[in-house]
């Protein structure tokens, strides 16, 4: 059930990118040292040598293999190349068509293409491009969410369209326990990609504030109110924090362009505004009114109880799904 790891790893765990600026190189040479996937983020905006010396930096703190997730609505043409030239292992792709093109070039560079999906005709699209392994993100995920779809339903779905393709079919939203692991296998998902529960964790950059209300807080809303204008037409999942219920009905026509600035921060070695309803969830450099700022979270944020390293994270997941399988559903079978 899984445990042979996929794509050459040790483990099917994938840490999800993470923007703004959320998984650098300390959270995912982590997460690499620990047989899971780590996912760097590349920058919203063309910077090539900004994303060389993320990866090189990574390469300081892991010899393992890792990746970096590019958002295809913003330029990425020369960061894509960059990291094809740094020949990465992985390259995750979200909100963009994936084409046989693409993945023939990651493939000559070495680099094996891992895409989300939010739908099964997105999935379909995906594996007709040859696609190495293919995350389904359900409507639970935290952040931008690119379906409407929950899990348990979307996810079988795609397990058989995959049918006996050698792809790998990877579970993502509200994971963030052994129990939701087990339960992604039993779906028939070889692996899970989590956000949420490496965001609370050491090693990510998120504002200690932020990592705070993610062990205190249980709710969460999918919304659209935040960064309308950055980035339209792209729902998300965020907790429900004092400042959110107090702005849910922000007005259709309104976005944060209308908004004062209440903070700073930097991403990617770029300081800029935060005007208030921007989506820039609060990193570790962010200062201002954090409390009023989006923060993005997945349907699972209620089960996470404690900041962790990401090594314990990965750690607790494999034991306790082994556990649990063992338990629970082991013995009886072999009654
Ligand atoms: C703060 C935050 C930032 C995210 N940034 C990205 C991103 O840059 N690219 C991407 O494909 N997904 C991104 N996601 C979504 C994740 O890939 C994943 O689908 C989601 O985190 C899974 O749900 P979970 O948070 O409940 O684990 C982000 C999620 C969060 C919470």
């Amino acid at each position: 059930m899984g445990w042979s790891g996929i794509l050459g790893l040790e483990y099917g765990i994938v840490q999800a990118p993470l923007g703004p600026d959320i998984s650098g190189p300390e959270l995912v040479a982590a997460v690499a040292n620990a047989g899971g996937l780590g996912l760097l983020r590349a920058p919203d905006w063309e910077s090539p040598e900004y994303l060389k010396d993320l990866i090189r930096k990574t390469r300081t703190l892991t010899d393992k293999p890792f990746g970096v997730g590019i958002v295809m609505v913003f330029p990425y043409k020369l960061n894509l190349k960059a990291l094809l030239e740094e020949r990465v292992s992985f390259l995750q792709l979200s909100w963009g068509e994936i084409t046989k093109e693409l993945v023939n070039e990651a493939h000559s560079f070495g680099v094996k293409v891992v895409p989300q999906v939010g739908s099964y005709e997105e999935a379909k699209r995906a594996i007709d491009s040859d696609v190495d392994a293919i995350i389904v993100q359900g409507v639970e995920a935290g952040g931008h969410v690119l379906g409407r779809d929950g899990l348990i339903s979307l996810l079988p779905r795609v397990v058989d369209l995959v049918g006996n393709r050698d792809i790998p079919v990877i579970a993502s939203g509200g994971i963030v326990d052994a129990r939701g692991y087990v339960a992604a296998l039993a779906l028939g998902a070889q692996g899970i990609a989590m956000g949420t529960r490496f965001i609370a964790t050491n090693e990510s950059y998120a504002h200690h504030t932020y990592k705070k209300k993610l062990i205190e807080m249980d709710k969460t809303e999918y919304t659209d109110v935040f960064g309308r204008a950055r980035w339209p037409g792209a729902p998300q999942r965020v907790l429900h924090t004092p400042f959110f219920n107090d702005w849910k009905d922000f007005p259709d026509g309104e976005n944060e362009l209308s908004q004062p600035v209440i903070g700073h921060t930097t991403i990617h070695g770029k300081e800029r505004e935060v005007r208030r309803m921007a989506g820039t969830v609060p990193n570790a450099s962010t200062a201002g009114d954090v409390e009023s700022m989006a923060m993005y979270a997945g349907e699972g944020v209620g089960i996470i109880k404690e900041i962790l390293p990401a090594a314990e994270v990965i750690k607790r997941l494999v034991d306790g799904a082994q556990l649990l399988i063992q338990q629970k559903f082991h013995a009886h079978i072999s009654d």
